[in-house]
């Protein structure tokens, strides 16, 4: 029995993920704070996955550099990329219950395509046009104001006294420190165009409607990564970003089917050309990644308001340009609600339902669970020890687990994703093999020890 059409699957993967120590709501015992969320213990060490294998991604490139700019930047940063301008969510007020809305939310309820990058402007036509079927979420009255555009850079106060702090922005996305850096990167030495510029790290944002779990959050991580190259060269370069970022996903295990390309129909204010991946959530297709094409826009922006020259010279043509910027953008959190949504299944095992992440091994944030059959027998938990110890050095995430029967143990470990429980048991003693268990199929093999590390390695 599958239940990944299941109109509940969001509510059962956020129980899931509480439970089992993936993630928690934050500042849960203060009755949640919206848009946040804790990573529990697995939870840290699924992302931990995410990011290595995305750098991995990266690492394959040669020309490809690495960096860990400030969240905080100077104001103008956020004045020359235009944020401060034109980074906004078109906002809308009930003129009867005066409770906040997305105007493309609402939009979309009724049938109508409107993206949270639209202008004020063309939010506000489009809404005029179809007013008369908007009715308020939460009163169900059809009395709406204006559109407006609420800006969603989250801001914060620095300085030594208080009535002299001076008001900063946390940054909204990754790339600009990435823009304010490529000079001092290419400075090194060690780089030439085209070069990439490769980044992970925490993003605010003030989201008037943080919602589905992971996918909108007001705290997050982006991936991102900002490849300068010469315009003749951009759209070939682009084209090869794209076609590589989609081929990344079967890394990850994604299945087929259920990703697929999306051109922006309204530009965002810095693109010349933007697709987004998309990822079929169960609440539909929505974006997971942006592969953008920036033009010059980012440097010529910064270079007039810094008055730094971000031009480059052209050894053999001797021509100074502003490299143009092809760019992949894709959150944590939203990766990881993806490879949750993709992994969970239930089935049947045995007679006993279950609940299982079916996460390919190299996501899966445990990679094998070592139990001893019975804990009150002294020589079977100490060479269960002694396995678990062997295959910790190895793989690292590697769980001792003792607790309740083995069925429940299998249970648990099913919940987490654990892709192979190994048991010691008298046999054990007795020749030196245990017993794998493989948590998709159930499917039970005897292996000796000695040719466990490699068995498992296989697998990865
Ligand atoms: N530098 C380009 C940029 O920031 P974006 O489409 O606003 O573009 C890029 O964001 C990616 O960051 C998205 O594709 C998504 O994976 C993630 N992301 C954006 N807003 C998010 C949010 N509020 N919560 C979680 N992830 C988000």
């Amino acid at each position: 029995m599958s239940t990944k059409q299941s109109p509940d699957l969001m509510d059962k993967i956020v129980s899931l993920c509480k439970r089992r120590g993936f993630i928690y709501p934050g500042s849960l015992i203060y009755g949640g704070f919206a848009g946040t969320y804790d990573f529990g213990h697995y939870g840290v060490a699924l992302k931990r996955n995410i990011i290595d294998m995305w750098m991995q991604a990266m690492r394959e490139h040669d020309s490809m550099a690495f960096l860990d700019a400030s969240i905080f930047m100077a104001r103008k940063v956020w004045e020359a990329s235009g944020h401060v301008s034109g980074f906004s969510d078109p906002l809308i007020i009930c003129n009867s219950c005066h409770t906040k809305h997305r105007a493309d939310h609402l939009l979309e309820a009724v049938g109508v395509s409107a993206d949270e990058k639209m202008t004020e402007e063309n939010v506000n036509k489009i809404f005029d046009e179809h007013r008369r079927k908007i009715v308020c979420p939460t009163c169900g009255k059809k009395d709406f104001g204006r559109v407006k555009a609420k800006n969603l850079l989250a801001t914060s106060t620095l300085g030594v006294f208080e009535d002299e702090d001076e008001e900063v922005y946390l940054r909204g996305e990754t790339a600009q420190g990435i823009y304010v850096n490529f000079k001092n990167v290419l400075d090194t030495g060690f780089y030439s165009i085209p070069l990439g510029i490769a980044q992970v790290g925490k993003v605010f944002r003030n989201e008037i409607s943080p919602r589905q779990f992971l996918f909108r959050l007001r705290e997050f991580e982006q991936m991102e990564m900002q490849y300068f190259v010469h315009s003749k060269d951009a759209l070939t370069a682009y084209e090869a970003w794209k076609r590589e970022r989609m081929a990344y996903y079967s890394r990850l295990g994604i299945k087929t089917g259920k990703l697929r390309w999306k051109q922006h129909e309204n530009l965002v204010f810095y693109a010349k050309d933007a697709w987004d991946i998309q990822y079929e959530f169960p609440f539909g297709w929505n974006e997971l990644e942006g592969v953008h094409y920036r033009g010059d826009y980012d440097l010529t922006q910064h270079q007039k308001f810094s008055g730094t020259d971000l031009s480059v010279l052209d050894e053999k043509t001797r021509e100074r340009y502003i490299p143009h910027i092809i760019e992949t953008s894709v959150g944590v959190e939203r990766t990881i609600l993806m490879v949750l949504c993709d992994a969970y299944d239930e089935d049947e095992m045995n007679g006993e339902k279950r609940a299982v992440l079916r996460f390919h091994p190299r996501v899966a944030p445990v990679k094998a669970a070592v139990f001893p059959l019975l804990k009150n027998k002294s020589k079977l938990v100490e060479k269960a020890r002694e396995v678990f110890w062997t295959l910790k050095k190895e793989f690292d995430m590697v769980v001792f687990d003792d607790n309740g029967n083995i069925g429940k143990r299998y249970r648990r470990q099913d919940e987490i994703g654990t892709p192979f429980c190994v048991t010691v048991d008298f046999e054990t003693l007795e020749n030196d093999t245990v017993t794998l268990r493989d948590r998709d199929s159930g499917k039970q093999e005897r292996v000796k020890v000695s040719s466990l590390v490699e068995f498992l390695k296989a697998k990865f």
